[in-house]
């Protein structure tokens, strides 16, 4: 192990808005069908979230599912990490709120943005800190509200996103660790293939003038995401194995970033890992961006397919260019619920 602690994997949260929205529904906004949608995309609905939730709401919710599962005192929590790229307020950051709503009262707090594949690189900023002994438990969350920033008149784009919030906790170990290896790459080349324009401050430049709403909207050549997802999964899953000193054939469960099931299969497909690997929730809940992971996972492990213990890879890719992957051991055990109702 490269560092002087492990870092163990305790807990998993999620945090959802209330409203489904379904194809059907979205049958009656653009020209699509059920359908198209379903063998495109293997997406039946999503969580989208009223004018009255937040990305904070929605970040706090899943901490505090997280920290139940875990069974700690919030207290012990030393670090907040927010992976997003859809915050309610330049600042304060999504992190301090929910760092304060927690009650972590001895926290450091900061966000992270790297689009879709942002939680990954919050597990790989989080273990940097637990394994050199800067802090002993830190508290890691994906959260995106997508749905203020699409164009519900672009059939392209509006049937893919859903909005939620996951969470992980990590504590520090001198003996165990679960954070096997982790892989992160970018390539800002690609920045114009996915991208919401016109929402930071480098615009309306002087004189200009101010963006129409459409020019404020996700953009996205779908294409060129998928050609390039459906490499940079597989690159990610086997480099981080690599780091982790462990063939592809010890990984138990594949969680990828859920944005298309197609993407999904190929890219196991090319892993050479079985369908009843694959951890998905697409269908139900579209791409969460950098929520998608974690709440995944979550659905795994409440509806048993991942057990304790089991070894995952997890793999974001997404805007930026953004890719990366985390191998994880998951032992952890509901804090909430018997033992036995955990195996
Ligand atoms: O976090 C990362 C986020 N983004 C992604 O992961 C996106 C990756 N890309 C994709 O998932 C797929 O490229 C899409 C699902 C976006 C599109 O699927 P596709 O198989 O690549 O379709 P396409 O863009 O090549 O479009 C095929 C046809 C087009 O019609 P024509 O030109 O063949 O007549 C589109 O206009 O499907 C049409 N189309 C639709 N039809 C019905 C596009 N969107 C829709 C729609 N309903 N919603």
């Amino acid at each position: 192990m490269k560092f002087k602690y492990g870092a163990r994997l305790i807990g998993v949260g999620a945090g959802l808005p209330s409203a489904v929205v379904t194809n059907a529904d979205l049958e009656k906004l653009v020209a699509t069908s059920d359908e198209w949608i379903k063998t495109r995309t293997g997406i039946s609905e999503r969580r989208i979230a009223s004018d009255t939730e937040s990305t904070t709401g929605l970040a706090i919710e899943a901490a505090k599912d997280a920290i139940g599962f875990a069974g700690i005192d919030p207290d012990e929590i030393e670090l907040v990490v927010v992976a997003t790229s859809t915050p309610d307020n330049l600042y304060p950051s999504t992190a301090c709120m929910v760092q304060a709503a927690i009650g972590a009262k001895r926290a450091a707090a900061f966000d992270l943005e790297a689009a879709c594949t942002g939680i990954v690189y919050a597990l790989a900023v989080a273990q940097q800190f637990l394994g050199s002994g800067t802090f002993k438990c830190a508290l890691v969350v994906g959260v995106d509200i997508h749905s203020r920033f699409l164009n519900w008149e672009d059939r392209n784009t509006c049937i893919l996103f859903g909005d939620g919030a996951g969470a992980f906790i990590l504590k520090a170990d001198e003996n165990q660790n679960d954070l096997l290896g982790t892989y992160l790459r970018a390539d800002g080349s690609g920045a114009h293939l996915l991208h919401i324009p016109n929402t930071g401050v480098g615009y309306p430049h002087a004189g200009q003038e101010p963006p129409k709403e459409v020019d404020r909207f996700l953009q996205m050549n779908g294409r060129a995401i998928y050609e390039f997802a459906v490499n940079a999964v597989p690159e990610a899953v086997r480099a981080a194995c690599v780091e982790a000193n462990l063939e592809v054939a010890d990984v138990d469960f594949l969680v990828p970033h859920q944005a298309n099931m197609r993407i999904i299969k190929s890219a196991a497909e090319r892993l050479g890992m079985k369908p009843e690997q694959i951890v998905s929730n697409v269908n139900e809940m579209g791409n969460t961006s950098a929520a998608s992971i974690p709440l995944a996972m979550w659905q795994a492990i409440l509806r048993k397919q991942i057990k304790s213990p089991s070894t995952c890879a997890l793999v974001g890719f997404g805007g930026g260019l953004t890719w990366g992957a985390a191998i994880v051991n998951w032992n952890a055990v509901d804090q909430r619920r018997p033992a036995i109702e955990n195996n």
